[in-house]
């Protein structure tokens, strides 16, 4: 059974296919943490707590007799707010009183097959209940009554399991949800490291490593939306930990919005991680009666070191978090205007592009940004969702006609979340943009954050892209963001609910992509956020891609696929060649291959040998498809580790292909180079596609491929296809 519950100790045991994670109920209810980590098949380990694990030189508890019992330094898997427990909280809740001291106890649980939905959030899903098994634990608070309901699904088949938290308010009077964190992991050492993947536009999700201090650390975004600045992931791990080897421990918060990760380590050297909405900016009145439910953590154990962390979340995000036809049906090969013209375009002009663009194989047109209202630049007309039909030369259909006849598809940019303050829309609704009474907004690009918390405001924005959509044959919609929210209030709600907007913002933006994926199932969503700035699991549930960074220089990208891949798929990833000049077409493609693929250039800029390099590359696209998208990720060089190289490599499920790629970022210094390849069999034997070359696995992991012979220029690069025999 992968959730058991042992009456005579009370212990929770939840197994998932790689991992352990044990609590129990001890005295008065406290729920106090055991175990996580590899899997163990032992239920006995509470008798860990009478070893004096949780020794405390001024122990303070309630109603325990156990001078050595103290909440303050004892595991907890839901601590309470100024009460006993004086480390980071995982709830606080003001009541009528006043004060926020929050003490929530064991009740009651129950077990059962399956993974319940999450209202109005993206989580993690099963196709078939014996998939996962799902505790659930109810804990009250004796003195205010509130309640909640803890989740933890853990999954047969992955080393993952998701936390998430329910709170309820049966109390019969109003109270006010002020921290509600999903998900709370004490260990009883503190020897790790912690990596996080920070960034900037242009340059998201780098990774950065250290060591935990007793200076307590975190990461959070109070930006409105999960942001470049932090990706809503971090991984706690061995100070030895590396891609191979050591224990890791994966955190990601499959949510779109404001959070925080929080490691703290307390006064005798335990360590406790929280995750959950940031509670800076954020209080949610809990009606009689009414519920609140927070977003879930995904948690996954890899007790084979970084790669094989990123490689569980990558499968169980490809089978349990994106849905629909687009999960694994074959993704077309777009190529996208922006790079190449901005706004200044006409349909005439894309015509063009989509006639290169079928003689090269490529399967798709996306017209971006600038083909409504009288957007020629980027300071007017988000907001007015009508055709610019001067610059398409006639109505939206013909225009599609036109691109179709070429038997592409048709893609097309919105970015539904925002208004130009040079807008119609604007004009005639100014108070639908997110903002407080008697301040000024901060402009963004001159533009606004439209008041997504209200439902006409969605309404509207809604039926204008439905219209758009149900009228014209569109097969993808690019679904931009780029701005951050400031000013946060909200004219729809009452002065003491004006907290709750950026969660209601969130949960409206959830709204209109529900509608979105429901009413048009085929279409094919592609998320951005002036680049990557909202690459998130939340988002990943309803677009099965997102622009990787608005950064296409190829030498650029590697760090941003590298940290980006920690946990996200390469399905997810997408990634263009452009015309950047840092390398040539072949270096550009080898490293777009790793995403989604597609060009963001003008294809009436190419000579004939670009020509040719082009439809190879397409060629390639179809052809290592399956061992990218559906195979293992296996990261070889990491270019945050060495100043002159990157590589990785995919192998497939059942380890008869792989893709080999690495590029010089900078010329070498050795004399002879050997990459050893991972994730092979070392007793079958793999021929290179290109030389017929013969190796075995063994050779190719143990001795590994001499790499100077390939080019040590920079920029220069290379791939090997790998088939066994
Ligand atoms: C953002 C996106 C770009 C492009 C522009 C259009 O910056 O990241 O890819 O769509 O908006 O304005």
């Amino acid at each position: 059974m992968p959730v058991i519950f042992d009456e005579e100790r009370k212990i929770f045991k939840l197994d998932s296919a790689g991992s352990s994670y044990i609590f129990e109920v001890y005295e008065q209810g406290y729920l106090v943490h055991l175990y996580y980590g590899a899997k163990i098949p032992d239920t006995n380990v509470g008798g860990f707590i009478d070893k004096g694990f949780f020794a405390s030189e001024c122990p303070m508890n309630i109603n325990i007799d156990n001078p050595r019992f103290s909440p303050d330094v004892s595991p907890l898997e839901f601590s309470g707010e100024g009460s006993g427990d004086l480390r980071s909280s995982t709830i606080a809740v003001r009541n009528q009183d006043g004060n926020n001291v929050t003490d929530m106890r064991y009740v009651s649980h129950k077990i059962y097959p399956g993974k319940p939905a999450l209202e109005g959030l993206p989580a993690l899903y099963v196709n078939d209940d014996s998939e996962a098994t799902t505790l659930e634990v109810l804990v009250r608070d004796s003195v205010t009554g509130v309640e909640a309901i803890l989740y933890y699904t853990v999954f047969e088949r992955f080393s993952a399991m998701t936390r998430s938290v329910k709170v309820i308010n049966p109390t019969g009077s109003e109270v006010y949800l002020e921290r509600v964190m999903s998900s709370c992991v004490d260990w009883d050492t503190h020897d790790f490291d912690m990596i996080t993947l920070y960034g900037k536009w242009l340059k998201e999700r780098s990774l950065e490593r250290a060591p935990l201090t007793h200076i307590k650390q975190g990461i959070a975004s109070k930006r409105g939306s999960s942001s470049h600045h932090h990706n809503p992931f971090a991984a706690i791990v061995d100070h030895d930990c590396n891609e191979d080897y050591g224990s890791a421990y994966g955190f990601n918060f499959v949510y779109s919005g404001n959070f925080i990760f929080e490691a703290e380590i307390d006064p005798f050297a335990g360590t406790r991680t929280v995750m959950g909405i940031n509670p800076e900016g954020f209080e949610w009145t809990l009606g009689s009666g009414e519920s609140f439910t927070a977003p879930e953590v995904v948690m996954v154990y890899s007790g084979r070191g970084l790669g094989e962390m990123s490689r569980t979340f990558h499968r169980l995000y490809m089978t349990h978090l994106v849905r629909g036809k687009w999960a694994h049906a074959v993704r077309p090969l777009l190529i996208n205007n922006w790079e190449a013209t901005g706004m200044d375009f006409t349909g005439d002009k894309l015509v063009t592009f989509a006639e290169r663009a079928k003689e090269l194989g490529i399967d798709m047109l996306v017209m971006d940004d600038g083909w409504f209202g009288r957007r020629d630049d980027d300071t007017s007309s988000l907001g007015d969702w009508f055709v610019n039909e001067e610059k398409l030369g006639g109505p939206l259909s013909g225009f599609i006609d036109r691109i179709k006849a070429f038997g592409l598809k048709f893609g097309i940019w919105f970015e539904p979340e925002m208004v130009s303050r040079d807008s119609d829309l604007y004009r005639a609704h100014p108070d639908w943009c997110i903002h407080v009474p008697r301040r000024e907004k901060s402009i963004s690009r001159s533009q606004y954050v439209l008041d997504f918390s209200r439902e006409e405001v969605r309404d509207y924005i809604y039926s204008l892209m439905h219209g758009i959509l149900s009228e014209n044959h569109i097969d993808y919609v690019k679904w931009d963001f780029n701005r951050y929210l400031s000013e946060v209030g909200s004219a729809g709600l009452p002065a003491s609910r004006q907290k709750e907007t950026f969660h209601r913002y969130v949960l409206g933006t959830y709204d209109i992509l529900n509608r979105l994926t429901s009413d048009f199932p085929d279409l094919l969503l592609e998320g951005c956020a002036s680049g990557g700035g909202r690459f998130d699991p939340g988002m990943l549930y309803y677009s099965p891609q997102i622009w990787c960074s608005d950064n296409t220089d190829p030498i650029e990208r590697l760090s941003i696929q590298f940290g980006t891949s920690m946990c996200y798929p390469a399905s997810s990833m997408g990634a263009h060649v452009s015309a950047s000049r840092r390398a040539g077409y072949e270096t550009k493609g080898n490293i777009a291959l790793w995403g989604t693929f597609g060009y963001e250039l003008d294809p009436n800029t190419f000579t004939e040998d670009d020509k040719e390099i082009i439809r190879a590359q397409v060629n390639e696209y179809h052809k290592y498809y399956d061992v990218i998208h559906e195979g293992d990720l296996y990261r070889l060089i990491t270019p945050d580790k060495n100043d002159f190289r990157a590589a990785w490599m995919f192998v497939s499920r059942d380890r008869q292909a792989a893709l080999v790629t690495s590029v010089v970022m900078r010329t070498p210094e050795d004399r002879s180079f050997y990459l050893k390849l991972k994730g092979l069999d070392p007793d079958k034997y793999y021929v290179e596609d290109e030389s017929g070359e013969v190796y075995s696995g063994a050779l190719l992991m143990n001795a590994g491929l001499c790499l100077n012979k390939y080019g040590n220029a920079d920029g220069d690069s290379f791939k090997l296809y790998l088939r066994s025999l």
